[in-house]
């Protein structure tokens, strides 16, 4: 049974007509499911919050705590079984194409007209929005995922006077950090944290034709190529300067290790800086970011985006409307990606206004546009659906967790549980 056939068959249990919930007040209400619950995230989906009241719409506040958002959409298919879907969910990627099949998302044509989103968004944000040549989501954003987040401070008390370019220069950077006391790579033990940093092996060493081929196509060839093989034992090799009590740890804690000097460096995507941000730190002096050594000149991205259900009161479909309309405009977009580590969606806004990272985000992503090296994150669920993604995160994290994995067996454990959840 394919992921289409497996969410139809759960959401045909129940009821296709959803509870309205009467509006708080005669304005409308838009209830909405996310998962930005760390400090840098909170004070980021404060501002569309703020937005939307000041519109006189009432915000419903569904968040569910868990990175990258497994469990949100645990909470949202229970939801939606049980009829009660909420005005507005962060769904992503592929999934959103799942969710449109059902005939559960509200059209969001009249918006995006309105507001010129056709004119305003590149076409690979435009299309992953829509289903069937309609719009079914907003975008909010662009984070990149390939980045290395440093600490110079912790860099410069062990000795190391560059930024690692390279898997050498990283090992070496370890070794050094290691040495001094110093927890080298900050990590989390959660199965998403582990496919980022495996994702981003994968982009440095087998580029970013090697990463579609692996991800997008999922071609049998490259999961079990010798590429893949050095892939694995790479991430053997940086799995010995994590901290070995990492089981279960949030990624935002593993920030923190990196901004309290514990730890010098973490590979995430730039929804750490967020955490920098509300840290009070600043880019470029009380940290760096740089590519994931290996990745230079590719990017993997990873939208998010807001999806609406279809709902019935006339006041809450307002309330949705609303809060798609705000997320183009300049003011949240702003706002918003200040504060929560990304880049604004469209492209017409002035850079200058945010930092470092963010302007070496938004050039590397144009740059990596145009020469054919813009990748979906399958970590974060650009890539693939979901059930192959945790296909590919079960063989990626139980080789992380057994000392003893065999580099050379793993492309074809991953191979054949692709196979079996497709
Ligand atoms: C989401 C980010 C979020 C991160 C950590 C990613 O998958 O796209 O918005 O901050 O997970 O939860």
């Amino acid at each position: 049974m394919n992921a289409i056939t497996r969410l139809a068959t759960a959401v045909s249990l129940a009821s296709l007509f959803p509870l309205t919930a009467l509006a708080a007040d005669s304005k409308g209400t838009v209830e909405v499911v996310h998962w930005w619950t760390s400090g840098g995230e909170a004070a980021a989906v404060k501002v569309l919050r703020e937005l939307v009241e000041k519109d006189g719409y009432t915000w419903k506040d569904s968040a569910v705590a868990g990175g990258a958002g497994s469990a949100a959409m645990t909470v949202l298919k229970t939801r939606v079984v049980s009829g009660n879907p909420p005005g507005a969910a962060q769904i992503k990627g592929p999934d959103l194409q799942e969710w449109g099949a059902l005939d559960l998302l509200a059209p969001l044509d009249d918006v995006a007209k309105a507001n010129n989103w056709d004119g305003l968004l590149s076409k690979t944000v435009a299309n992953t929005m829509k289903y069937d040549g309609h719009y079914v989501a907003v975008p909010v954003n662009i984070h990149r995922v390939n980045w290395l987040w440093i600490n110079p401070a912790v860099f410069k008390k062990a000795g190391i006077d560059k930024a690692p370019t390279t898997l050498d220069e990283l090992y070496a950077a370890g070794d050094k950090l290691k040495a001094a006391g110093f927890t080298p790579l900050a990590h989390g033990g959660q199965p998403w944290q582990d496919s980022t940093v495996f994702e981003g092996l994968v982009l440095g060493i087998m580029g970013a034709e090697g990463y579609h081929k692996a991800f997008v196509e999922n071609d049998e060839a490259t999961l079990t190529s010798p590429k893949m093989t050095e892939v694995f034992t790479a991430l053997k090799k940086l799995s010995t300067y994590m901290d070995d009590n990492r089981a279960g740890r949030d990624w935002n804690l593993a920030t923190a290790e990196v901004i309290d000097g514990k730890a010098g460096m973490q590979i995430m995507g730039d929804w750490a800086k967020s955490e920098w941000t509300a840290a009070g730190k600043v880019a470029g002096k009380d940290y760096q970011c740089v590519p994931m050594p290996g990745t230079a000149g590719s990017y993997t991205y990873n939208i998010d985006s807001m999806a609406m259900f279809k709902l019935k009161n006339e006041g809450d479909i307002a309330a949705q409307h609303d809060l798609a309309r705000i997320a183009l405009e300049p003011e949240f977009q702003y706002v918003f990606n200040q504060n929560k580590g990304s880049i604004p969606v469209r492209s017409d806004l002035d850079m200058s206004k945010f930092d470092s990272c963010a302007q070496a985000s938004m050039k590397d992503f144009q740059a990596a546009d145009k020469a054919g090296k813009l990748e979906p994150s399958m970590a974060h669920s650009m890539a693939t659906n979901l059930a192959v993604q945790g296909a590919i995160f079960d063989v990626v994290t139980n080789f992380m967790a057994d000392k003893n994995a065999d580099p050379s067996k793993a492309g074809a454990q991953m191979a054949a549980a692709i196979k079996s959840a497709q």
